[in-house]
């Protein structure tokens, strides 16, 4: 029977005094979604087995407020001021992939490390709806940290720069961006619900070089920018107007424009755009773009 293997594997996971460790994220992420697993068993089981599922539902419950204690330090740490850059990296590289010699190169998949800035960003907190439709406008979808880290890797963000995320969503990028790369951060975002979030986000936080506009992309302020991001935010019409406005700009000075999802093998049409690096533009990869 299928609950002949979930008591053990119940067992070893109530002994694993490894997942109390505060750091232990990635492990207690695993735990938690083998619990999840193990109580549907149980659950199925009926009365035989009623008292095992209330185990694993306490245990997941446990190791969940575990999570929650550790974002909290890290949030504190963070908004003190005393985190660098370099040491943000360095906390984030502990629960991701990317950069590791056997990983692949293309961004499939969300890792701990999206949990962790969920958690310390407390976006599973937000309520709020989309209120604006239209048929070009793209849902709210994050951007996995790995793809940031491969920008910040990629993209030379230095003194003067300033970077845009269009279609901001709840303001994820821009805070990733700033905290890691140091330079201003601006979003665009077209949802006042988002938009407003975010905002409430970094005044949390105290970060006062990261800014939203609540905003269309298609008619916001773009003029500061140097380096773009664009998460396929929206398409068709939408796309045309604001790759023409970047085109503008990129008249004026140099532009970086990076890109992840379908939106990639739109940009990758634009004749005044060169790639920065040879690879075939991908969905899952990230796509870095000069002006001519
Ligand atoms: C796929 S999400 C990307 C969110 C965030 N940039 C990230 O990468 O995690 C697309 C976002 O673009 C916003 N958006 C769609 N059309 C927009 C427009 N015309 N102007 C500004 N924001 C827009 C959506 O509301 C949504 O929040």
């Amino acid at each position: 029977m299928i609950h002949d293997q979930a008591i053990p594997d119940l067992l070893a996971l109530e002994a694993n005094a490894a997942l109390d460790e505060e750091e232990a994220l990635a492990e207690r992420l695993e735990a938690m979604e083998q619990l999840a697993f193990i109580y549907q068993v149980f659950r199925a089981g009926g009365r035989d087995t009623q008292e095992y599922g209330a185990r694993a539902a306490a245990l997941r419950t446990r190791l969940e407020a575990l999570n929650q204690q550790y974002y909290a330090r890290v949030r504190a740490w963070l908004r003190s001021g005393r985190a660098t850059g370099d040491a943000i990296r360095e906390l984030l590289d502990r629960y991701t992939s990317y950069g590791q010699a056997d990983a692949a190169d293309l961004h499939l998949d969300y890792e701990p490390a999206d949990a962790l800035v969920d958690g310390v960003l407390q976006l599973e907190r937000f309520e709020g709806l989309a209120t604006v439709h239209h048929r070009d406008i793209v849902h709210l979808e994050d951007t996995p940290v790995r793809v940031l880290l491969d920008l910040v890797d990629h993209v030379p963000l230095e003194v003067g720069d300033c970077f845009y995320d269009l279609g901001s969503g709840l303001g994820r990028v821009a805070v990733i961006v700033h905290w890691l790369a140091g330079v201003p951060a601006c979003g665009v975002e077209i949802q006042p619900d988002y938009c407003g979030y975010a905002r409430r986000l970094v005044e949390s936080l105290g970060l006062t070089q990261v800014r939203f506009l609540h905003a269309d992309a298609r008619e916001a302020d773009l003029s500061r920018g140097t380096v773009y991001y664009l998460f396929t935010p929206f398409k068709g019409g939408i796309l045309r107007v604001v790759l023409a406005r970047l085109q503008a700009e990129a008249t004026h000075r140099r532009i970086t424009l990076c890109t992840y999802g379908a939106v990639s093998l739109v940009v990758a049409q634009e004749p005044w755009l060169r790639p920065a690096a040879g690879a075939a533009p991908h969905e899952f990869s990230l796509g870095i773009w000069r002006s001519r």
